[in-house]
């Protein structure tokens, strides 16, 4: 065989993003492999609107991606099409008709990853998924391949590059949570419905993803803790700092001796960590092992190049297995075979906490609520108030030293019938240890 034929379904921002280096990085790419890369067939729902990059050959063009999935010629279907309905019908048609798959899609992959995997295994083919976490991070390669020789016990991300694009500007420019999110629908950092990416959901999904990769276990996105930054203000982040810390929306995976404790919330991380000098749309990763201790992984999360070298990147993996007549294929996650999984309960973890209040201000507030967390054991680290005017609307905050986080739920169902609080109180984890 002198070249491997790859087939592109889905010319949205990745597809696209894909394509160009495919067709512009051709003669490099070949240089790489010791041969050529071609692509020979793309497909999406509105092909004929598309505008394809000039040298790419003689590419077969169709809006029916079942064409492609069973094209004689291509050996790699790519599907760049996103969500969990057609693109899993895609995959799956693909790998019966033992076409290798590389895939973008973080969503299906969280899902259903592995069950996917042990079919492409039986049908001797391969599924490669760089892109659907991080982008522009080569995180899978180096969970499953750079550090595979390391025992994980420790995982931290800022995963969702719109979430931190929202927090780092509420943070530099103390503006208000719904003004920064408008401004980020405008520049198209965020979708209209915003949902996936403040509520966490979508860094959820990239989570379940990297955890089976470090830990080894099948995870369900909706068994993975998580907490969106809707409430944050630029009055947490003036508490935060105080405090010598900031907030983004952390994404944790740690092993304890009873299992894996996962969560995806906004949590206060020391300033001084470098995970605090991720600002705007990046991502990153830190990786703590038991051998090699800490390492730590920077870039674009998103964006039609960053991640189309990512699918470019998979698919020379792919094409060199191919060509080379591997006869195993290499599994996408660092451990041959995923285990069953229920992660832990947060509420077993021991954190220290901030509390942020909004109270109507009046005597004897403080009392109180130091009386309600001595009762569940809970001992007070530091009370902050910053000058404030409105005193019918008065924010502080209580920090508490480490506890069992069931006995800080506790603590605040006790306080919901307090009537000088305006709002449920903030809690967020201090993430000291970072
Ligand atoms: N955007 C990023 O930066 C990024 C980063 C990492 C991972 N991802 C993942 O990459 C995947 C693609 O994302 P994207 O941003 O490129 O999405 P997108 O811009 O919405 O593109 C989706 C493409 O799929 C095509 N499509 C939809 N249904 C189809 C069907 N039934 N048959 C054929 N084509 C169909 C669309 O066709 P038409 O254009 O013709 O309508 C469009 O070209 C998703 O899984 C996403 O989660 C994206």
């Amino acid at each position: 065989m002198s070249h491997v034929n790859v087939g592109i379904i889905g010319l949205g921002n990745v597809g696209m993003g894909a394509l160009t280096i495919l067709a512009e990085n051709a003669d490099q790419i070949e240089l790489k492999l010791g041969f050529r890369l071609n692509v020979r067939a793309v497909c999406s729902r509105n092909v004929q609107t598309k505008r394809l990059p000039e040298g790419l050959g003689d590419v077969y063009i169709t809006s029916n991606w079942r064409e492609v999935v069973t094209h004689p010629e291509v050996d790699i279907v790519t599907e760049l099409v996103g969500g969990t309905g057609v693109a899993r019908e895609m995959i799956e048609t693909a790998i019966e008709n033992k076409k290798s798959v590389v895939t973008a899609n973080k969503e299906l992959m969280a899902i259903c990853g592995a069950s996917l995997w042990d079919r492409a295994i039986a049908a001797g083919i391969n599924l490669a998924m760089e892109a659907s976490v991080c982008g522009g991070i080569p995180i899978h390669a180096v969970l499953r391949e750079g550090i595979s020789g390391d025992r994980i016990t420790e995982l931290y991300g800022i995963l969702n590059g719109t979430s931190n694009f929202i927090l780092t500007e509420i943070e530099k420019r103390g503006a208000a949570f719904d003004e920064v999110l408008a401004e980020a629908q405008r520049l198209g950092y965020a979708e209209a419905d915003p949902s996936a990416d403040v509520d966490g959901y979508d860094a959820r999904s990239k989570l379940a993803i990297l955890a089976a990769l470090a830990f080894g276990e099948k995870i369900t996105p909706s068994d993975i803790y998580t907490e969106g930054i809707r409430r944050l203000s630029p009055t947490d982040f003036q508490y935060a700092h105080r405090l010598g810390h900031t907030i983004r929306l952390v994404c944790a995976a740690r092993q304890t001796s009873q299992g894996v404790i996962l969560s995806v919330r906004p949590s206060l991380i020391p300033l001084s960590t470098i995970l605090a000098s991720v600002q705007g749309a990046y991502n990153a990763v830190w990786v703590r092992g038991q051998y090699g201790a800490d390492t730590f992984y920077y870039g674009r999360g998103a964006g039609s190049l960053p991640t189309g070298v990512a699918v470019v990147s998979d698919l020379m993996r792919v094409a060199r297995e191919i060509r080379n007549g591997s006869p195993e294929r290499v599994s996408p996650f660092a451990h041959e075979r995923l285990g069953e999984y229920k992660p832990i309960p947060v509420t077993q973890q021991t954190r220290a906490f901030y509390i942020r209040f909004r109270v109507q201000d009046r005597p004897g507030i403080i009392a109180a609520l130091a009386g309600i967390l001595a009762a569940k054991n809970i001992s007070l680290d530091a009370v902050l108030q910053l000058p404030c005017d409105t005193k019918h609307n008065l924010p502080f905050v209580i920090t508490v030293e480490p506890t069992s986080e069931q006995s800080l739920r506790e603590a605040l169902e006790s306080m919901s019938n307090l009537d000088f609080l305006l709002e449920e109180p903030l809690a967020l984890p201090m993430e000291t240890a970072l």
